[in-house]
């Protein structure tokens, strides 16, 4: 099996940040019942006009940077997103466009809060059937012009935020073959997928010309529901992935899931009796930024020395659709 080297890790938030007091104006919640509930203090906004492309080309220069390599070289971008720039073209082709560069592969993968896991087993693929790849792989969100600031069981959770990494198969003679992703196990069950949805505007809810905006065009959710399903399920394809893997839950030395909500990670860690100081967290700086979070906290955890060269990382994600998975990293 071809490796899975991430070469580099790059992040982009949008300037503006929204606390939950500054929610408070607007919405009918407070600071308290946010983060008890949730564990999130703020969000960043992007501003006007700012898009899903905008931010992961900002991302994408800073991963590439950290990789010591020059967007030319790329031979595949992939997206993963669910607040795409635009049905056609491509938040991917758009990327490109904004690197100023020509002739890559470009795709984009929908997989909402899972898409990070579901992109890096597509980079996977393709790092298996052409080695010599150098593949992008950036995840990109703005979510906040997409929730329905009249539901407040909704609206609070979410932020606007982009995390890349880059890939290669073969390494450079003589470098390390660390960062490695050792497995990824992914999963989905549509049977659910009501519990968690952007219909309107898709081709089961088309807008017709003049159709006026309503809720059924923002994000709407089961928030108890998917709680349940968050945790059984995360936990579920961490002890699938760990037992393929032959790796004991206490040879884990980071556990990094998607920054849904506080109490969803703290069940996660408890049910593998990882201590607390082992779990990545920012969801009070960021909430859920769906395909961007693990990104974005991987970026994060690198950075800060959380996770440290050796260590034995474990990811795991859930989301809409509802899809859901974990990968084992050998940092
Ligand atoms: C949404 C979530 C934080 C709600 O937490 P919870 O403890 O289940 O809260 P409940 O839904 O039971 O709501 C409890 C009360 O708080 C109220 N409430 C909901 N949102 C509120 C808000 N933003 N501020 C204040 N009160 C709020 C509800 O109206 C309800 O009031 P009631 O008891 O008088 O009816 C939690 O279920 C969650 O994180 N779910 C997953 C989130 C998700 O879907 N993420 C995306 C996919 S990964």
């Amino acid at each position: 099996m071809t490796k899975c080297i991430i070469r580099g890790f790059g992040r982009y938030a949008p300037k503006r940040i929204v606390t939950n007091f500054d929610l408070e104006k607007f919405v009918d919640t407070n600071d308290e019942w946010i983060t008890t509930r949730t564990g999130i203090k703020q969000r960043h906004m992007a501003a006007e006009g700012e898009s899903a492309s905008d931010m992961a080309t900002e991302a994408a220069k800073r991963a590439l940077a950290d990789a010591g390599m020059k967007a030319h070289e790329l031979t595949h971008i992939i997206v993963g997103t669910f607040t795409p720039d635009s049905m056609i073209p491509s938040t991917a082709c758009r990327v490109q466009q904004k690197l100023g560069i020509r002739d890559q592969m470009c795709v984009d993968v929908g997989a909402a809060c899972s898409g990070f896991l579901y992109a890096l087993e597509t980079a996977r693929g393709y790092l298996a059937l052409h080695p010599e790849s150098k593949i992008l792989l950036a995840c990109s969100e703005v979510i906040t012009p997409r929730l329905n600031w009249e539901d407040r069981a909704s609206c609070v959770l979410f932020g606007d935020a982009a995390g890349a990494v880059i890939l290669t198969g073969k390494n450079a003679a003589g470098a390390e073959d660390t960062p490695r992703v050792l497995d990824i196990m992914l999963k989905a069950d549509g049977s659910l997928g009501d519990l968690l949805m952007v219909n309107g505007g898709g081709s089961a809810d088309p807008y017709k010309l003049g159709t006026i905006v309503d809720e059924e065009y923002f994000v709407q959710l089961e928030g108890r529901e998917i709680f349940k399903h968050a945790v059984r399920k995360m936990s579920a394809a961490c002890e699938e992935i760990l037992e393929k893997n032959g790796v004991d839950k206490k040879e884990i030395d980071v556990l990094l899931p998607h920054q849904a909500n506080f109490r969803i990670i703290d069940a996660v860690g408890r049910k593998f009796d990882i201590p607390a100081e082992k779990v990545f967290s920012n969801i009070d700086r960021y909430a859920n930024t769906s395909a961007a979070s693990i990104p974005v906290a991987f970026s994060e955890a690198v950075e800060t020395g959380f996770i440290k060269k050796g260590d034995l990382v474990l990811l795991t994600a859930f989301g809409g659709g509802f899809t859901w998975g974990a990968a084992l990293v050998q940092f």
